[in-house]
């Protein structure tokens, strides 16, 4: 049977829920960039671009070159597609007006090369995107909550190279054919287990975590004799993409909480680009996202940069973490 293709997929569900017709070329356009990405990211190591571009972005992390070049790609694709009115990019400071916003305009927020301190030691690294339609005429405002978003996605740059996309009803999957360079459906809908049998944190930080993230953790490594009752495994990629993606196929919980370090930004991870389409892909999976009190895509933000704390992952894991946090005040470890 004829596999589905992306630009299929996303013209079926656009007729399906009555979306902007639009919107099929803005996907369509990501997916180029993501092509162009793709190869850059591949030719990495003989282009000699894995390593530092010499500058730093907004967030003040040393820039790497596939970085750059990343933001470009996705630039140059959307620059010129009806409806979209703005993009704000991990990488760019302010943000980029393409036009006068009218109502149901697209903003596109995206983080163009996620997990780039991987790149030199070749893993995993990834794209992610998230859509937000302009909420009135006129109205050049980015700050809206995840709740709004009516897209989100992501690119993953593994030993295949596969889009992950939803509309909030469900979660598809389209991987390169690197053959054709055509995105074919490889996975109809993810359902993410609600029970984790693994759980993902930089567990060098855990002397800096809140209480209540420190005992959620001292439980989980007192494994099957602990209040858990049954052991759990350990994961950590350093690409947030790669951990979404292995939870989304097999469940676990992503954990990047605020810290006595990251307290003065809100946390390591941003908002509007990272934890907002992560914790739509995530529910509409059967999964939640939570900064373990509160649901993610419920956070107002107060700049487009914002960071905030992270859990992503099966519904009964991110229950957990925020039920221990329930019993802890939200006070911070060690800086
Ligand atoms: P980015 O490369 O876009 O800055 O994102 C990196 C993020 C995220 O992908 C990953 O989970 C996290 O940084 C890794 O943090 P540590 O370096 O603390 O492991
Ligand atoms: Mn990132
Ligand atoms: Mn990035």
């Amino acid at each position: 049977m004829a596999q589905v293709k992306f630009d299929e997929m996303i013209a079926q569900k656009i007729a399906q829920h009555g979306l902007d017709a639009r919107l099929a070329a803005v996907l369509n356009a990501l997916a180029d960039a993501i092509t162009r990405i793709e190869a850059d990211v591949r030719i990495g190591p003989l282009a000699g671009n894995i390593g530092l571009a010499g500058a730093q972005n907004v967030q003040g992390e040393d820039q790497k070159a596939l970085d750059v070049i990343a933001d470009i790609h996705v630039q140059k694709a959307l620059e010129g597609v009806a409806g979209v009115a703005a993009l704000v990019s991990e990488e760019l400071d302010d943000v980029i007006w393409l036009k006068e916003p009218q109502q149901g305009d697209f903003l596109v927020y995206y983080d163009p090369l996620d997990g780039s301190s991987n790149l030199d030691v070749n893993l995993s690294v990834g794209t992610i995107f998230s859509i937000i339609p302009v909420q009135a005429d006129g109205d050049r405002n980015v700050l809206h909550p995840g709740r709004l978003q009516i897209c989100a996605g992501y690119a993953l740059y593994g030993p295949a190279t596969t889009i992950v996309l939803t509309f909030g009803d469900d979660v598809q999957g389209f991987t390169m054919d690197p053959q054709t360079g055509a995105f074919l459906r490889s996975h109809d809908a993810f359902s993410v287990p609600t029970d984790a049998a693994e759980f993902a944190i930089n567990i060098s930080r855990y002397r800096h975590l809140p209480p209540g993230f420190r005992a959620y953790i001292d439980d989980c490594l007192a494994g099957k004799d602990g209040p858990r009752g049954r052991d759990l495994n350990m994961r950590w990629v350093a690409s947030m993409v790669a951990e979404i993606h292995r939870i989304l196929t097999r469940g676990g919980v992503f954990l990047y909480p605020v810290d006595a370090k990251t307290l003065d930004k809100g946390g390591r991870l941003r908002l509007m680009y990272e934890a907002n389409p992560m914790s739509m892909i995530m529910a509409a999976a059967g999964g939640a996202g939570s900064t373990g009190w509160q649901d993610i895509v419920d956070v107002m933000p107060q700049g487009h940069h914002d960071r905030v704390s992270v859990v992503i992952g099966s519904a009964n894991e991110v229950a957990e973490v925020v039920r221990y946090n329930a019993s802890y005040p939200k006070n911070m470890g060690s800086a």
